[in-house]
């Protein structure tokens, strides 16, 4: 059924389902992420209630933000900028509204399975075999209508958004896939083909792709249609993103190991994952500088452009992460960082700063197109101002907390007596990191705050559009 926002050529009906779906997403994702900060603070929280343990419910956050929240942003901006910039209309409406069911019925079984505690136990692929065949299908299925899409393109040209969102389909399909075989013992439980150092090898291959393809490759896809599309530029160096899109791809699928420094994997191993994360800055900062660099004669408009503040700062968080995790990687510093709330620093230096960021400033340029209202006009672009500081503060506060703790935690880990024997009891440790982790709900508890904004302003944009819809029908029943 059509409905009064169709457009005539593009469908944007999939790409308002999934923008809709990552603002809700990122509400659920979120207020999880703030409830598992409350409960490290105050562990009785919901102690007795077992499906609501930490240990359930921080697989649950992950998954709400990154598949959820962050998944959502990739499937509406894939759809939408595939067809702005190939002029044509998705492959396939069906199998478009395929992925969106399929894809929100992952999501909610994931909500179902985890806190009554079914997991496959590796980080970021918990969800047991039956989920992992939907993921798998409904994976193909975009696949097939995003290079559907790009073979039926009006124009010679591919844009480099669509080459990063290309690999971020390719590999995430090639990880799920190769991580995800099991062998099932019952409808929901099931043992991984591969074992010991092998298992944990693959996991992180599949883990740290994870972070490359998912939460970077697809997001640099937006980065390169979105910044220039607000800014009003062209990209700052065409040449650079082709030589910053194949340096990226080639390099992150090395780095895995770095999660596994000091472990039974062989040293090697660990080496080459630590000096591929070393290269690995020069293509992340290319590409950052890039898109920073778009803004050259348009500065000022970051003076009263709210949404092009959320792009910039998502790239300077994006250059901030990608800095720091290459250092992380040298096994000495990773001696210090590993197990600390430093890793945790890190992750939402990348997860709040740049994908929540980078995603948040697209969703408020592209819903008012897919309304068919005005560019920019966003219900209010005050709100948009005031959830663009609190995101940014919130995300301050975030990962300064963590820095803090970490070092310290790692600090106080290795502290010797001169007899040989621990200064201090890890349950000292836990005991000093209580501040910091306090500050992270403070921290946490800000950017929710911004998302909650964001969800008005967007009910009220689509409730703008909907009116305007109407009055157009109704002026148009008059004079017919
Ligand atoms: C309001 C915002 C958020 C809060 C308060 C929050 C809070 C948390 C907390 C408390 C943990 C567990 C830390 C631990 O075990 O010590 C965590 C883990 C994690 N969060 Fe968030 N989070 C937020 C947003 C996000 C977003 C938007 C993403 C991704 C797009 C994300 C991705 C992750 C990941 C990947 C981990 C696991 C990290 C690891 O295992 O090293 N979070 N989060
Ligand atoms: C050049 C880029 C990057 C490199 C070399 C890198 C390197 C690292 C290193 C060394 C760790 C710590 C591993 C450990 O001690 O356990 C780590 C953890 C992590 N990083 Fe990065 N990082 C990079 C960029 C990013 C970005 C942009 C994001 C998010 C968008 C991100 C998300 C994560 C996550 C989620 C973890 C925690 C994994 C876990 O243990 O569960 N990283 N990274």
């Amino acid at each position: 059924m059509s409905t009064a926002f169709d457009h005539p050529t593009y469908n944007y009906r999939v790409v308002r389902a999934f923008t809709i779906m990552t603002v809700v997403w990122g509400v659920v994702g979120m207020a999880i992420g703030v409830l598992i900060a409350s409960q490290l603070v105050w562990p009785d929280l919901l102690a007795n209630i077992p499906y609501l343990h930490f240990g359930r419910l921080r697989p649950l956050h992950t998954n709400a933000v990154i598949f959820g929240f962050g998944g959502s942003a990739l499937f509406a901006t894939s759809y939408y900028v595939v067809q702005r910039t190939t002029q044509a209309r998705l492959f396939s409406d069906v199998l478009a509204g395929f992925t969106f069911w399929g894809w929100q019925i992952i999501i909610v079984a994931a909500a179902i399975t985890l806190p009554l505690g079914y997991t496959q136990t590796k980080e970021y692929a918990e969800l047991e075999w039956p989920i992992d065949i939907m993921i798998t299908l409904v994976w193909v299925a975009y696949a097939v209508n995003f290079f559907g899409t790009i073979a039926k393109r009006k124009m010679k040209h591919i844009y480099v958004a669509n080459w990063f969102f290309g690999a971020f389909i390719i590999t995430v399909a090639v990880l799920h896939i190769g991580n995800s075989a099991v062998v099932p013992v019952g409808a929901l439980k099931s043992y991984s083909v591969y074992s010991g150092a092998a298992d944990a090898m693959v996991q992180w291959w599949y883990g740290h792709n994870a972070v490359g393809f998912f939460l970077t490759a697809g997001f640099l896809g937006m980065m390169y249609y979105f910044v220039p599309k607000q800014a009003g530029r062209p990209v700052f160096s065409y040449r650079l993103s082709i030589v910053h899109f194949w340096a990226l791809i080639s390099l992150y699928i090395w780095a895995g190991p770095h999660h596994l420094h000091y472990t039974a994997l062989p040293n090697w191993t660990q080496s080459l994952g630590m000096v591929m994360s070393l290269i690995l800055l020069a293509p992340s900062w290319g590409g950052m500088i890039n898109g920073v660099m778009t803004l050259s004669g348009a500065w000022h408009k970051l003076r009263h452009d709210p949404i092009l503040r959320f792009l910039v700062v998502s790239l300077s968080f994006y250059g901030m992460s990608t800095f720091e995790g290459p250092m992380m990687s040298i096994k000495t510093v990773n001696a210090l960082s590993h197990y600390t709330d430093w890793t945790i620093g890190h992750v939402h230096a990348g997860a709040l700063g740049w994908v929540a960021m980078v995603s948040i400033g697209s969703v408020y340029h592209l819903l008012p197109a897919v309304l068919g209202l005005k560019p920019g006009a966003m219900y209010s672009t005050r709100l948009i101002n005031v959830h663009f500081w609190l995101a940014t503060i919130g995300t301050v506060l975030y990962i300064a907390s963590m820095w803090v703790n970490g070092i310290m935690q790692g600090l106080m880990w290795r502290a010797f007596n001169n007899d040989g024997s621990l200064t201090y009891s890890f349950v000292e440790a836990v005991d000093a990191s209580y501040p910091g982790w306090f500050v992270r709900v403070l921290g946490g508890g800000v950017f929710l705050l911004g998302m909650l904004l964001m969800s008005y302003n967007t009910y009220m944009t689509v409730r703008s559009a909907k009116g305007q819809e109407t009055e157009a029908f109704n002026a148009d029943t008059q004079t017919a």
